[in-house]
């Protein structure tokens, strides 16, 4: 007898959006002006490993700061999270910052949710064969949209981690809508560790988003591919120059795809037409202060707790503590 190829697999949620959905949110950027493509579409498998590229650049100092964080201070940044929670990583990606804490948490059970599916699948083995006492949940969502806690984990003693400073991808109204949220989602008492890269000289910043190598050049690249896979179009990737800016005045790098020639593509069967150096929109990373944090979160409904930063104050982790049980007004 040979087993149905839908088997499903333990403690695996697949709520991954519509593939409608995607096509319209996609089209519905493509006609603004400007024109715009959300971050989450970077990370197919291609876009992750890119991303996971961009992390071993020598000028990203993001993942190399924040690693360093956990690794001086993950035990006090474990005794304030509390032990035998269940941890809740949003966009986990290969699940690598999880491993620092690991140790000093003990959950009771670790639900990783990330938008791609093959790289959640994968890490998520890998993180199981890591550590076998580590119960592993696997979430396969677009955590940017209305979602909910598996059944099986709702009502247990909740902790967030949210690393990388992917909170600066959202605008900072939005960024505190989802906090909110996020607060909702995993109930009164819920505490958060969260990555939130910092303010600096423009020319750390820009080095970051123009890595010599070319690395974030293929990663912005790729979000051509992916809409061209997810929405059935024909976007020439070659035909775009990569463009990241630092804007002292909104505090964020902005990340564009700017293009060389002028270029028609069709997209879901309607037709995309982009003039020579038009840009695409594709990413801001909102930079923050130590205080400018602290009013977002405060804001959002949580209190900061604690804050870590290195020497150099690159690179900032927070411990926040939800204050109010429903989303809301201050
Ligand atoms: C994963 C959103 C934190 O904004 O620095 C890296 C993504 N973009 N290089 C960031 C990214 C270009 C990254 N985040």
């Amino acid at each position: 007898m040979s087993s149905p190829v839908t088997e499903p697999i333990p403690r695996f949620y697949d709520l991954h959006p519509d593939p409608g959905d995607l096509v319209a949110e996609i089209l519905c950027g493509l006609r603004q002006t400007p024109k715009r493509i959300a971050p989450k579409f970077f990370y197919d498998r291609r876009g992750s490993e890119l991303f996971e590229e961009i992390t071993r650049q020598p000028e990203y100092y993001l993942t190399r700061t924040e690693r360093w964080l956990f690794e001086q201070h993950g035990e006090e940044m474990a005794l304030g999270l509390g032990r035998d929670a269940v941890v809740v990583e949003l966009g986990s990606g290969n699940a690598s910052k999880i491993r620092l804490l690991l140790e000093h948490l003990r959950p009771s059970a670790y639900l990783s949710a990330d938008i791609s599916r093959e790289f959640l699948l994968e890490s998520g083995r890998a993180l199981e064969a890591a550590f076998p006492w580590l119960e592993v949940h696997l979430a396969c969502l677009d955590y940017t949209r209305p979602w909910d806690l598996p059944a099986a984990l709702a009502g247990h003693d909740l902790v967030a981690f949210y690393p990388g400073s992917t909170i600066g991808n959202f605008e900072p109204e939005a960024a505190a809508r989802f906090l909110d949220n996020l607060r909702s989602v995993l109930g009164g008492g819920m505490r958060l560790l969260i990555g939130v890269d910092l303010r600096k000289d423009r020319a750390v910043l820009e080095a970051a988003y123009n890595d010599v190598q070319g690395v974030t050049a293929a990663f912005n690249r790729n979000i051509l591919e992916v809409v061209n896979r997810v929405a059935d179009g024909d976007f020439d990737p070659s035909r775009f120059r990569h463009v990241a800016s630092y804007s002292e005045h909104e505090g964020r790098v902005e990340m564009h795809l700017e293009a060389t020639a002028p270029h028609r593509a069709t997209v879901a069967g309607h037709s995309i037409e982009i003039q020579r150096g038009e840009r695409i929109h594709t990413e801001n990373s909102y930079k923050y202060t130590v205080n400018g944090f602290h009013a977002l979160a405060s804001e959002a409904g949580y209190r900061p707790e604690r804050v870590w930063s290195d020497p150099s104050n690159l690179f900032s982790v927070h411990l926040l503590r939800a204050v109010r049980d429903e989303p809301g007004e201050p």
